[in-house]
């Protein structure tokens, strides 16, 4: 089926077919790129980001909208999760994205589990361990699945994961390079709107009071970030402080590559990642910082 100009791919024979059409031959000696973006739908300016820099980055763009049954635990929101393909479709075949060369890549549980849920599994090891891993077991294992699934079914060049998902991003990154997986993995930046908060499929769930709430989140980055020449710990405190009142998962600072919280006297760059339930719903946002640059230089 085609949307306008962009084919819409339910099966994986349409699919195939749709990256057969794909011309891939070179033109002027360099090979033509195929870009993949994986969403979950329920579409917004964070999305479309991707979308964007895939355009930059490659003549071909796939993008992919499947709620992954596999990431989410029995009592998280799977059921309820936002799916409106028509929306989706609309904002994505809006001005500057996707064209007539491009794929909507769409299936259902059937289609991407034909067996069911899959026996062999990635295993995300001890990334799954701490942060996301911990509160959420075995989700990263079902990202790594799927994603691992659609980079096979859609066969890549480049791949963008957005860093509003650090966790994700970095699991990526090492399965490809501890697979072997013929991909490059690119991390795009993170969308907030005006007001600070990080686009997020599920911010449909937040009432008024409740987004108001959830600004918590962007100024507690903001406090850590203002707090970082003062060192890891005064970092950690200056953003729970701005969290109280929120049941909060967690406040990390880590290093970017191990995801291991960084030592008292650790100076340069970090990534402070936070998780807090406003309501019922479970926010996550990450900055990039760099720890104790005034007091590395009053040393030297
Ligand atoms: P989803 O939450 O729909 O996100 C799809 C992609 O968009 C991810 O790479 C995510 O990091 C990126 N993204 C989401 N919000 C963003 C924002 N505010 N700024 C920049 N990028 C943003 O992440 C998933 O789906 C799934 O786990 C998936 C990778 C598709 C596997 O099922």
């Amino acid at each position: 089926m085609t949307t306008g100009t962009t084919t819409l791919a339910r099966s994986r024979d349409e699919l195939a077919a749709a990256l057969v059409g794909q011309d891939l031959t070179p033109t002027r000696g360099r090979p033509h790129r195929r870009a993949v973006v994986m969403t979950m739908g329920a579409l917004h300016a964070g999305h479309l980001s991707l979308v964007e820099q895939a355009r930059e980055l490659a003549d071909h763009v796939v993008v992919t909208i499947f709620v992954n049954p596999l990431q989410f635990a029995p009592t998280e929101d799977l059921a309820r999760y936002p799916r409106d393909l028509d929306a989706d479709l609309g904002l994505l075949t809006g001005p500057g994205l996707l064209g007539p060369d491009d794929v909507v890549f769409a299936p259902d549980v059937a289609v991407m589990y034909p067996g069911g849920d899959p026996v062999v599994r990635v295993t995300a090891g001890a990334i799954d361990e701490v942060l996301e891993g911990a509160v959420r077991p075995g989700h990263l294992d079902g990202v790594l699945t799927v994603v691992l699934k659609l980079l096979h079914l859609t066969r890549p060049d480049v791949a963008l994961f957005g860093r509003k998902d650090a966790q994700q991003l970095a699991a990526v990154r090492r399965m490809v390079r501890d697979l072997e997986v013929p991909v490059e993995v690119v991390g795009a930046p993170l969308v907030r709107d005006d007001d600070g908060l990080a686009l997020s499929s599920r911010n449909a769930y937040l009432s008024p009071s409740q987004r108001a709430d959830a600004l918590a989140l962007s100024a507690a980055l903001r406090a850590g970030v203002a707090a970082a020449d003062e060192g890891p710990d005064a970092v950690r405190a200056a953003a729970r402080g701005e969290l109280v009142g929120l049941d909060v998962d967690y406040v990390a600072l880590v290093d970017p590559d191990t995801f291991a919280e960084v030592p008292d006297d650790h100076a340069g760059e970090a990534l402070l990642l936070l998780a807090a339930r406003v309501g019922s719903t479970r926010l996550i946002d990450n900055t990039a910082l760099v720890l104790g640059a005034h007091r590395r230089e009053e040393r030297s």
